[in-house]
């Protein structure tokens, strides 16, 4: 296994002292992670520094041709002081599929867990006591090559930055509101879809902000061919309970695959509940509507964990789904979940890891 040096901090940051004023994705912690690629090398020189800026060519190949990946995952504290993980090694296992994709050089996920443990480690004091908030960790890798030109990089960063950020829930589980987009899409068959990288968020940021300009919160994308399957949620995958039927779009390669929507599924086969992963389309939630068959929509990631979903439009028509309250599926999958995350039960699926 790769060394991994440490450089402590000579002039630590002051902590956050109002845990209800974190929000989201702007405070950054005293530590980041760091690993240069060369080819012919390999990954090298692992190592834990002080946060701070990096220096770039201003022809770094990521600026240019955006080769880059990243992920998302979060630390928690429980009650009793501790903090822990939830599926880490699947993130690390998602990222080695993104660089395959990507053509970004695979990464040793064993070490890449031990590395992160050891960055949480140093920096424990930074996860939020706050029921609900969290530290949100952000491992990403990006193409530093100084070369104007359209191939694979020789030359590579990992780093890991990690953010405490508040609850998602500050209010109670609000539903959102959700905007079916008809116009734009977010991935193609034989695309990058599945893969976490930044062209596929770039790309629907249009789509976003059309839906604020209607007043909705997020993007529901339909498929890159006929725009008739539904896809995903903006930063969600999303299901619908039509019938007692819990369904959620299948993996086609067009959909990034969720470690949320993996274990919603896996709670709901668990708990008995009949589950479907199958192409569905937009009509076929609109008719379910019709019928009165349409029990409940919500996302799943890992930011919200699950997010009801109380109205949904496509083009003209408005959806409300179970009066805007969340449905009893939606509640029992965000209990189990964050439940488990924050230690609050039984961890019976073998889901955490504890730093
Ligand atoms: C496009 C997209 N879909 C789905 C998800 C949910 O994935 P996860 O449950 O692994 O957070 C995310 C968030 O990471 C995302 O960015």
């Amino acid at each position: 296994m790769l060394d991994l040096k440490i450089e402590r901090t000579t002039a630590p940051k002051e902590k956050p002292t109002d845990e209800t004023k974190l929000g989201f994705g702007h405070i950054f912690t005293d530590h980041m992670f760091v690993m240069n690629y060369d080819t012919g090398m390999g990954w090298h020189d692992a190592r834990i520094v002080p946060f701070g800026n990096i220096t770039l060519s201003p022809a770094a190949m990521c600026l240019h041709y955006g080769q880059e990946i990243f992920e998302g995952l979060k630390a928690y504290r429980t009650a009793e002081g501790s903090v822990q993980l939830f599926r880490p090694q699947e993130n690390f296992k998602r990222m080695n599929v993104s660089a395959e994709r990507m053509v970004i050089p695979q990464i040793d996920e064993e070490f890449m867990l031990h590395a992160l443990k050891e960055l949480i480690k140093l920096e424990q004091d930074w996860v939020p006591h706050t029921d609900g908030a969290s530290l949100y960790i952000r491992p990403f890798i990006f193409a530093t090559d100084p070369y104007v030109g359209v191939r694979p990089a020789d030359h590579y960063l990992f780093m890991i930055i990690l953010s405490p950020s508040g609850a998602y829930y500050s209010t109670g589980l609000n539903p959102v509101k959700i905007y079916v987009e008809q116009k734009y899409v977010r991935a193609v068959r034989g695309g990058t879809g599945f893969a976490k990288t930044a062209a596929n968020y770039a790309i629907s940021l249009k789509g976003q902000d059309e839906a604020h300009a209607q007043d909705y919160e997020q993007v529901l994308w339909l498929d890159g061919v006929e725009q008739k399957y539904i896809e995903e949620v903006g930063s969600m995958n999303i299901f619908f309970v039509i019938d007692g039927e819990v369904i959620t779009p299948k993996l086609t390669g067009s959909v990034l695959p969720g470690i949320t929507r993996k274990s919603a599924l896996e709670i709901c086969k668990k708990r008995g509940y009949k589950v479907s992963e199958r192409r569905i389309t937009i009509q076929e939630v609109a008719d379910a509507y019709d019928a009165g068959k349409l029990d409940e929509v919500f996302g799943t990631g890992t930011a919200a964990v699950i997010s009801p979903v109380g109205h949904l439009k496509w083009g003209e028509k408005i959806m409300t789904i179970n009066d805007n309250k969340i449905g009893p599926i939606s509640q029992m999958l965000y209990d189990t979940m964050t439940g488990i995350q924050w230690g609050k039960i039984e961890d019976e699926f073998g889901w955490v890891v504890k730093i």
